[in-house]
């Protein structure tokens, strides 16, 4: 069984993709072992609870200092024997040592095709605000995996979705959303399925 942490920040509704792709036995081999936010507010954490799911805040809120807060963060994966982490939404940048500590372990997912409207500042609504404001014709989502860079690392997958005419940040963040639960289910799926 692959054993999952799932990292998020928000709605969670990646970490929802994910759950119900368990649940529905789309995706085989996993469980998710441990769901955590840095932000005590998340509706993410509500989620977890519904599906029994053990969930823990570790952010800036309780974990001012940068450094104690990443060796929480370790030591929290560690102790659920964690496999893969699945960053689901998760608005901060991982330290150095966490990637170190699992290398070739991370993926995220990201509202762009990347290497388009990526890297510092280019998350949740700023993407889809620059897709428009640059008059894109199709945009996409991108799950890939996490090294030292800011959504640098390898591609997994990626889906395309077209942009249309009338659309808001809001319409396109929504089309895109669709899209990533998607991928990510899939690529979570291959990822368990090669660890049989
Ligand atoms: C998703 O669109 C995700 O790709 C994006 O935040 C949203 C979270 O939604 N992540 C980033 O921008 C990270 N750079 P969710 O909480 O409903 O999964």
């Amino acid at each position: 069984m692959l054993r999952i942490s799932v990292l998020v920040s928000g709605g969670g509704t990646n970490l929802q993709a994910v759950i119900d792709g368990i649940e529905n036995g789309f995706i085989e081999n996993a469980e998710i072992v441990r769901v955590i936010s840095s932000n005590p507010k998340a509706y993410s954490l509500e989620r977890a609870e519904k599906h029994r799911i053990s969930a823990m805040v570790i952010g800036k809120s309780n974990y001012p200092d940068a450094e104690a807060r990443t060796a929480a963060l370790i030591a929290a994966l560690d102790e659920a024997r964690t496999d893969l982490v699945v960053l689901a939404g998760y608005m901060s940048i991982l330290d150095p040592k966490l990637i170190e500590a699992y290398r070739g372990r991370i993926i995220n997912i990201h509202p762009s095709l990347i290497p388009k409207f990526c890297g510092a500042g280019f998350y949740g609504h700023h993407v889809h605000e620059a897709v428009l404001a640059a008059g894109e014709q199709e945009s996409g989502a991108t799950v890939h995996y996490v090294d030292e860079g800011v959504d640098t690392g390898p591609i997994i997958l990626q889906a395309r979705v077209p942009v249309l005419e009338g659309d808001t940040a809001e319409s396109l963040a929504a089309r895109v959303l669709e899209t990533e639960h998607k991928i990510l289910q899939e690529a979570v799926k291959t990822i368990a399925a090669s660890e049989k």
